[in-house]
């Protein structure tokens, strides 16, 4: 027995990741025998690119196998500058980023060099799971600003402005979203950069980590390129987890002010040390790359992403809202159903149906569900998301 005093107060409150504890239990069932189908997933369901794999094979080989320098490869960190010039028109050097074990840890790592105790972290909702717990563990508040079901996840800037004190350090963005896939618009982008302008003491991470999975008629714009004079007050945030199909990998980076970048490689130097230096090599040869190389996976998010959205729309208990990236849809449940975390734990008992709650991603109303699967797994999906829904409002 541990003595009850023993966990930190800023670890008590710490929860693990609802996303990946219900994939988790989907695949026990499967093991178990129960016949399941998945629409929980966060990663791609392709494998890594066969000349990804290679490069990294090929670091084995030639001994890449030891201690690296904390900031990460700077072979891999001038391949990031020179790729968030020529496709993100962000001018950077490679002091300017720092390789991460995955977009998750350049968020963990920013938010312990920017946040003191109380700082407030503007988080929309819905939001990506972790923002709020990240931002807790550094010891910050996050403030959620409703982004709700009923106007379509639109961010109402002068509700947001309204949330703005003192306190306010960082505003967290995220296009393309999860769990919405909604992808932000020059307008509101724009409109945000007048807000920074107007509130000279707030951050932003803008979190970009599905710059590629988008729908042809959408473009990808990060703030960072549309607003010069608050650039210094800029963070992005990416990893090859998603587009390149790498999320075992463990590769992110953070781009941003040089000081601030060199104080989150010293916290890097004093926990993880560096990213593994051989699986850098793979990452390497992927930022190297054409975009146009990952355009098979794009396509079939983007084919799959109908699939599930013209499927969810024939569900007259859903609102289903515009969504043009990611690979997940995050329907409104309309009438008299359980909580999101009750209707997902039915969904997965009765019907062995995997998704994951919106309560996980600020939003009680919502369901995600992921078209990272075959067809044929998504049309199943959509069959046994009718027969649970119509044997729950027969009840
Ligand atoms: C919006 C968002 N940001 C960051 C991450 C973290 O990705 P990584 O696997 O690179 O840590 C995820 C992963 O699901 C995500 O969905």
């Amino acid at each position: 027995m541990i003595h009850q005093n023993s966990i930190s107060k800023r670890a008590l409150g710490l929860k693990a990741s609802m996303t990946l504890e219900i994939s988790s239990l989907a695949q026990e069932l499967k093991k178990n025998g129960r016949n399941i189908c998945s629409l929980s997933a966060g990663e791609p369901d392709f494998d890594t690119p066969t000349f990804i794999i290679e490069a990294a094979k090929k670091a084995l080989d030639e001994g890449i196998t030891r201690y690296g320098p904390a900031a990460g490869d700077p072979c891999l960190r001038e391949a990031i500058a020179h790729k968030l010039l020529t496709i993100n028109k962000v001018p950077s050097t490679k002091e300017n980023i720092l390789i991460t074990n995955g977009g998750k840890q350049a968020i963990f790592n920013l938010f312990q060099i920017l946040l003191d105790p109380g700082d407030e972290v503007l988080i929309p909702s819905p939001y990506w799971l972790s923002y709020p717990d990240i931002a807790r563990f550094a010891q910050g508040k996050p403030i959620i600003v409703d982004a709700l079901a009923e106007n379509g996840f639109s961010l109402d800037i002068n509700k947001m402005e309204s949330q703005i004190s003192p306190q306010t350090k960082i505003l967290i963005l995220n296009s393309p979203c999860n769990p919405t896939g909604k992808v932000m618009k020059l307008k509101e982008l724009e409109a945000i950069a007048e807000l920074l302008r107007r509130h000279p003491h707030i951050y932003v991470v803008s979190d970009e980590i599905y710059e590629f999975i988008i729908s042809e008629e959408e473009r990808h714009i990060s703030i960072a390129q549309l607003a010069e004079d608050i650039k210094e007050r800029i963070f992005i945030v990416n990893g090859f987890a998603k587009a390149w199909a790498m999320t075992g990998w463990r590769i992110g980076y953070l781009y941003g002010n040089a000081t601030i970048i060199k104080k989150a490689t010293a916290l890097q130097s004093q926990s993880t040390s560096n990213v593994c230096s051989f699986a850098q090599k793979g990452a390497l040869a992927a930022v190297q790359e054409q975009p146009s190389g990952i355009d098979y996976m794009i396509n079939s998010y983007n084919k799959r992403r109908n699939l599930l959205t013209e499927g969810l729309k024939e569900i007259k208990e859903l609102v289903v809202h515009e969504q043009s990236g990611a690979f997940y849809s995050f329907p409104q449940l309309i009438g008299n159903f359980p909580s999101s975390l009750d209707f997902c734990k039915i969904a997965l008992e009765e019907e062995g149906l995997a998704m994951v709650p919106g309560i996980a991603f600020g939003q009680d109303n919502c369901i995600r569900l992921s078209c990272s699967a075959s067809d044929d797994t998504i049309n199943d999906g959509l069959d046994r998301l009718k027969t649970l829904i119509g044997r729950l409002m027969n009840k």
